[in-house]
């Protein structure tokens, strides 16, 4: 009875908002489950034993009651210790602890370890009380999702290790408007000792038997995020970051799904890490067939001392379970991200087409040549002329200079100001470059503090294009780093900062750390970069900030949190974008990834595509430019109004709608194809890439996607010139209206195009 009053309970304060019960989260008291409800999945824990251990029930489609607690087998041999306490190794080892800890008998990949100072690392943490409440709390110093009251519910379990007298929180949090869970865990010292964390995840994710696939994204520098699945084995499938950045080879992501699974059917289960540091993703298939995936900071290099009452609070980790295969969780993560994650007065605006002189003039510039570019850029329509790396010190090559955050008044004559006034007397917004975490051996800076860049004493620490890691762990360092930014944007009037951060971190040595701190060292560096760019984005409240690093190699949900939109990769080929941006854009929403049309033969890989479809690719992103506009083919230069006029008429619908995968190019080898359409569904344009043509092949067939299957939609090709000639060939209905059902089902044909690395856009507009 008291069990059906607390869920009434629950269920009430969600409906006194006026809101259809779509997320919630009960506790049963009779069965001791906690139940939480995204709209479309459910999440069951359990208490079992005297003593209290929380297990996993069941992750999936949603269920309407809580009585499952049989899932966790523990009615089967092995018994539950308090009645099979002689075979509690059996037990430990295979019961599917929800949050498994170290050195008590499960065997399997953990969460939590310790070093207690007799030299102990044995944790076992049993279920003491929980709470449950409206909306989420901030977790400190961290970056993570949000929800106002009405919008989402947090259940936070508390746990302890009563001979350690350690507690530990576990939080779980909601939403009514996705299928997402967001978990964290905070972990407090109420001993009278210190006590040392030598691993603390953020999670775990338990399955039941079953024939799985992994799927991640694995990269390097210039091919960031390329997805890769792979099956499930027995033994252990791993990615990871200890590079002190998430990373251009793994993103901190992994999904788990059904072998059978496929774009649009099946389960898939993924877990994204909201954190920019050293992660982890291990799962593991045991002898029982079962599977444990775990997440969170790369455990090796890590060490936390907590003195007595002192808390650790572990990064978010994102749960998404979709039962319409990969575009279900894509869209459970885009929707998290705009509306729980991503922040800022730019979050839903159409931002600014920029136009950046980085492969334009590399360190070669001064002010005259980046007015040309500017004159020359406005008139064609562009809005924002970006100055990258070269423009401070004596920073001619990237052999030198950063740290000395002064103008270089050779190069910019009459001053950082006098620049940035003429560019906005064209009529155009000004922003800048940064590199603000690093520090070159030759640079006025290093030569006064040598003891700020990470390092051990005695090793002489390895250079990456000739540049140390600052400490920013330390106060002073980050706060004269900050101050040296805040003094340049101060000083003119910048709408736009690139704050780039372009080599890993090694030697991990802090002159302001103990010898018993030491690995805390890259955890406090990744929080001082998020102390650092929020103190920047609550200074500076209207910039624009996008993040950067050598590419794509701190694309994560973390930066996300204070820059809404970050630099995709340093490729900028149309055709290797293809992969980037489809990897990129399985997790986030195209609104945050970077893209640039750039010059011919392509920088990277020596590529030449057309104009056209590099405007085509660059414009499922942020858009801009990435070439020296005075020195491109006339025909190119001709072609960007019309680019501008494509994205003005489209990035709407780009940045807010809802996206779609309809072929892969990393699949089938020959073309690629997206879609987005708008939240009500009036209006829709498909991206079209044919890569490599084929002899004897007239057209092919694309079936669209979230459409409304009653609405009647008018089919056009648009035109490159974003005028719409309602004439251009390139699709059959082309001009027709047709139903979204038989749009969805019957498709388009998409006439085959002479050439490679060409493509087209289709728009479709709901009539009445
Ligand atoms: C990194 C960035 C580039 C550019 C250079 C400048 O590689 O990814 O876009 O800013 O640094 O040095």
């Amino acid at each position: 009875m008291l069990s059906l009053s607390l869920i009434l309970c629950v269920c009430r304060s969600v409906k006194r908002f006026g809101m259809e019960v779509k997320m919630n989260i009960t506790y049963n008291q009779e069965n001791r489950v906690f139940k939480l409800d995204t709209p479309n999945s459910s999440y069951l824990m359990g208490i079992v034993d005297k003593e209290g251990f929380l297990g996993h029930i069941y992750y999936g489609k949603r269920l309407e009651e809580d009585g499952v607690a049989y899932l966790m087998r523990t009615q089967e041999a092995p018994f539950v210790p308090e009645v099979n306490d002689r075979e509690r190794g059996s037990f430990m080892d295979s019961f599917p602890m929800e949050y498994p800890t170290h050195g008590t008998g499960d065997y399997r990949q953990d969460c939590l370890s310790v070093r207690t100072k007799d030299g102990y690392n044995a944790v076992q943490l049993t279920y003491v009380s929980h709470q449950i409440y409206d909306g989420k709390k901030k977790l400190e110093g961290l970056p993570a999702t949000f929800g106002e009251e009405t919008e989402c519910k947090t259940l936070e379990i508390r746990m302890e290790d009563p001979i350690l007298s350690l507690e530990a929180v576990l939080s779980y949090s909601v939403f009514a408007d996705t299928d997402a869970i967001a978990g964290s865990v905070r972990i407090i010292n109420h001993s009278q000792e210190p006590v040392w964390l030598t691993k603390a995840l953020s999670g775990a994710l338990n399955l039941d038997e079953g024939a799985y696939d992994v799927i991640t994204l694995h990269g390097g520098w210039a091919r960031e995020r390329h997805i890769v699945r792979r099956p499930l084995e027995a033994g252990m499938a791993a990615v990871y970051s200890r590079r002190g950045e998430s990373g251009h080879q793994e993103q901190p992501f992994m999904a788990l799904c059904e072998k059978t699974a496929t774009q649009e059917t099946g389960a898939v289960y993924g877990m994204h890490f909201v954190y920019s540091g050293n992660h982890l993703e291990a799962a593991e298939k045991n002898q029982f067939f079962r599977v444990r995936a775990v997440m969170g900071i790369y455990p090796e290099d890590f060490s936390w001392k907590l003195l007595p009452e002192e808390s650790f609070q572990t990064p978010e980790m994102i749960r998404v379970f979709s039962c319409e295969g990969l575009d279900g969780m894509t869209r459970a993560f885009h929707t998290l991200y705009r509306n729980h994650l991503m922040r800022g007065k730019w979050l839903h605006r159409k931002r600014p087409i920029l136009i950046n002189n980085w492969e334009a003039t590399y360190f070669d510039f001064d002010e005259q040549k980046l007015l040309d570019i500017a004159k020359q850029a406005s008139a064609l329509g562009i809005e924002m002329l970006v100055m990258d790396d070269g423009w401070f010190g004596n920073r001619s090559s990237d052999n030198m200079a950063l740290g000395d955050w002064q103008v270089n008044e050779q190069k910019l004559k009459g001053g950082l100001k006098k620049l940035v006034d003429e560019v906005n007397a064209l009529g155009m917004q000004f922003g800048i470059w940064f590199e603000p975490e690093m520090i070159s051996p030759d640079s006025d800076l290093y030569r006064a503090h040598p003891d700020w860049a990470i390092q051990i004493p005695g090793r002489r620490a390895g250079l990456i294009r000739n540049q140390y890691v600052l400490d920013i762990s330390r106060p002073e360092v980050a706060d004269y780093i900050y101050e040296c930014v805040a003094k340049v944007l101060r000083s003119a009037n910048i709408a736009y900062v690139k704050w780039d951060m372009n080599r890993p971190l090694s030697d991990l040595g802090s002159a302001a750390l103990d010898a018993d701190r030491q690995g805390e060292l890259s955890h406090r560096y990744t929080l001082a970069v998020y102390r650092m760019q929020e103190r920047l984005i609550t200074e500076f409240p209207d910039l624009l900030l996008e993040n950067c690093s050598s590419g794509g190699a701190r694309f994560d949900p973390g930066m996300l949190y204070y820059s809404p939109q970050i630099w995709c990769s340093d490729d900028t080929d149309a055709i290797e974008r293809l992969a980037i941006q489809e990897g990129t854009a399985l997790l986030y929403p195209l609104s945050c990834m970077g893209a640039h049309v750039s010059d011919c033969p392509n920088h990277t890989v020596g590529r030449t595509a057309p104009f056209e479809t590099r405007g085509y690719v660059a414009l499922a992103g942020t858009f801009g430019y990435e070439l020296d506009v005075t020195r491109i083919p006339e025909a190119d230069r001709n072609s960007i109004p019309g680019q501008v006029r494509l994205y003005h008429k489209y990035n709407d619908l780009v940045r807010e709608g809802e996206y779609y995968r309809l072929a892969s190019y990393s699949e089938n080898r020959l073309y690629d194809c997206w879609e987005v359409v708008s939240s009500d569904k009036t209006e829709a344009l498909v991206t079209y890439i044919q890569v490599l043509n084929v002899p004897n092949r007239k057209s092919r067939r694309i079936c669209l996607k979230g459409l409304d299957p009653q609405k009647r939609y008018l089919v056009e090709v648009e035109s490159p010139d974003g005028e719409g000639d309602a004439k251009t060939a390139g699709c059959f209905p082309q001009g027709s209206v047709l139903l979204g059902s038989t749009l969805m089902n019957a498709g388009i044909l998409m006439e085959s195009i002479s050439g490679d690395y060409v493509g087209k856009l289709i728009h479709l507009t709901q009539v009445q």
